[in-house]
């Protein structure tokens, strides 16, 4: 990209991102600066030490020197932190947002109709290279620009462009969801506890079940529903088991779980 890349907040996620985008970057020529800020810092001059990003002095330093600007900090920390933001933005500058409920919309009243802003969902398991993020831009971000900063959030797993509409939709199919797969990796585990297996043994079990179900489906051709049917044998062990979640509507449950996390996302942007 051959620019300065400036991230203000760096903690979980936004140093996630970070790290991940280094890490990516690492021997190439065409490498963009990388610069980041936080009030703690300690954590900041480690991570810069462990990413080779360099430290800001202030959110206005940092503002000021960026190109594609990558806001980490937490929804309600906007209100206090985007006056000084918008203070030492200018329309040259693209600005990103990962925050839950902070639309577009919330942040072109502050940077302008005119300001490139790119709007993210990550989630969590970016801290192993494996998020999926989605991706909104408004209409100032054109083709080549919005491709380059795609890379940024391929470095930490899969990005995918969607409309803003769907970021609801997306809280509850990935930003949530990591934590209704732990429920049932949890479930897995104190399953095969149960039957004698040493809760470590179990745990990679589990997961590893589950890592392999999901790669099945992300780079094979078959439904989700196909390859279930091809693992449940006339009569086996699967179909066994199958039958109970059937019974218990376990698809339904899931379903309605997910309904619950979009309904909160709705609440929480006040629509
Ligand atoms: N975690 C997730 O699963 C997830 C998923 C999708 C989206 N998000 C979004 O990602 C954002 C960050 O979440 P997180 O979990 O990474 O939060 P976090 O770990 O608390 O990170 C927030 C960062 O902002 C910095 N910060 C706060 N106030 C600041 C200020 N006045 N000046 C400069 N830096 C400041 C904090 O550092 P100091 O305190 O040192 O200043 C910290 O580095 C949130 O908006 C969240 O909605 C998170």
């Amino acid at each position: 990209m051959g620019k300065t890349i400036g991230f203000l907040g760096v903690g979980n996620m936004g140093g996630a991102i970070l790290r991940g985008y280094a890490a990516g970057l690492s021997g190439s020529s065409d490498a963009p600066q990388l610069l980041a800020y936080r009030r703690s810092t300690d954590k900041l001059d480690a991570l810069c030490k462990e990413t080779g990003a360099k430290a800001a002095e202030s959110v206005t330093d940092l503002v000021k020197r960026s190109d594609v600007l990558v806001l980490g900090i937490k929804p309600y920390q906007f209100e206090e932190l985007m006056p000084e933001i918008t203070a030492a933005f200018t329309q040259d500058k693209l600005l990103v947002s990962m925050a839950a409920g902070i639309t577009i919309s919330y942040l072109t009243g502050y940077v302008g109709e005119d300001a490139k802003i790119v709007r993210i969902m990550p989630n969590t398991p970016a801290m192993v290279g494996e998020a999926i993020t989605a991706v909104s831009r408004n209409a100032n971000v054109g083709d080549e620009e919005f491709e380059a900063v795609m890379e940024i959030f391929r470095a930490i797993g899969r990005a995918e462009e969607v409309d803003e509409d769907l970021i609801h939709c997306v809280i509850g199919v990935s930003g949530s969801s990591p934590a209704y797969t732990y429920m049932y990796i949890e479930a897995l585990i104190n399953a095969a506890i149960r039957h004698g297996m040493p809760a470590e043994k179990a745990r990679v079990f589990a997961a590893q079940a589950v890592l392999g179900a999901a790669k099945m489906v992300l780079e094979g051709e078959e439904s989700p529903e196909q390859l279930r049917i091809n693992v449940c044998s006339p009569n086996g062990t699967t179909l066994k088991a199958v039958d109970v979640l059937m019974e218990k509507d376990f698809r339904g449950i899931v379903e309605e779980a997910f309904d619950a996390a979009v309904a909160r996302s709705k609440e929480m942007s006040g629509e």
